[in-house]
């Protein structure tokens, strides 16, 4: 039985994932999502995987381009894991919907919450924290890997109705507006014209410019680009200056450029 999980990740969260579902599932290959191509080779496996992180209540959207793409056999098992900071909301609804129109079945979807990676709304957790909730998360792993290996079929799970609603309707009205979000971003003094953001980015919206990064209108708002910057030198705004930087602790920086790159995971 051959299974494939299909991974989009910022700052590592996802792909530590999907990484300990793997191993856990067996026989599965991780695909990388950071910059796939837009002509994907068919999919044979019988079982398909899909880990995320949430953003603005929904499917990111380089998840949705994937979903265009993707050429499946006839009826693959499908699960997902949304991976997200406590506010999971409709994004399974979404995807679940998304899929039907592939004439895909998702049969199961789980909220993995794990430290927040959106540096606006507050720096990274202490890493005692931070090792509360990744326990947490494994925990709810190990039985996520069973019902795949069982190809059980249950409700996807969702927040509460009105958080449903109302951050369906936010999702939706900022959408059109994200590759532009990163007008936000700027490298202060500190840089060291390293080119690691460019590298990691993988909207390729970073061109670095006189040594300097300058973003393209392109963004997917994954957040790599400031919480992997070596010297703390990105800022979003006026407000992340003093804020800690957050990636998953076991998530090095060789692991995101190979993810970036397209090698495997
Ligand atoms: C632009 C953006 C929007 C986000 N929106 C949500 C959200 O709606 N709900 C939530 O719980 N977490 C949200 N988050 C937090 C991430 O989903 C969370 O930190 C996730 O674990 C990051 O996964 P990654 O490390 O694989 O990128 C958001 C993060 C970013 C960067
Ligand atoms: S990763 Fe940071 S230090 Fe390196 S080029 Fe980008 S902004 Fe400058
Ligand atoms: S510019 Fe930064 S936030 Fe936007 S897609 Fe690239 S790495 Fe992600």
């Amino acid at each position: 039985m051959k299974t494939a999980v299909y991974v989009y990740t910022g700052t590592g969260n996802s792909l530590w994932t999907a990484r300990e579902l793997a191993s856990r599932i067996g026989q599965a290959e991780l695909i990388s999502l950071n910059r796939h191509e837009k002509q994907l080779p068919l999919c044979e496996a019988d079982i398909i995987g899909l880990v995320f992180p949430v953003h603005i209540w929904g499917v990111p959207p380089p998840v949705m381009e994937f979903l265009d793409l993707i050429k499946t056999n006839p009826k693959p098992y499908v699960f997902a894991v949304a991976v997200n900071a406590g506010q999971v909301a409709a994004t399974l609804i979404q995807l679940k919907k998304l899929l039907q129109a592939k004439n895909l079945h998702l049969s199961c979807g789980f909220s993995i919450d794990l430290p927040s990676n959106y540096i606006p709304w507050g720096g990274a957790i202490s890493q005692q924290k931070q090792q509360k909730k990744i326990s947490a998360a494994l925990e709810k792993i190990e039985r996520i890997a069973g019902t795949v290996r069982n190809k059980e079929d249950l409700p996807v799970e969702k927040g509460s109705l009105w958080q449903n609603i109302f951050f369906s309707l936010i999702y939706k009205k900022s959408l059109p507006h994200i590759a532009g979000m990163d007008k936000s971003f700027f490298a202060d003094e500190k840089c060291s014209s390293c080119g690691i953001c460019a590298k990691i980015c993988p909207a390729r919206n970073i061109l670095m410019t006189e040594g300097k990064p300058v973003w393209q209108r392109r963004c997917e708002q994954c957040f790599a680009c400031i919480q992997w910057c070596p010297e703390e030198a990105i800022q979003y705004g006026k407000g992340t200056r003093n804020k800690k930087r957050y990636h998953h602790p076991d998530i090095s920086l060789k692991d995101m450029l190979a993810c970036t790159e397209g090698k495997k995971s």
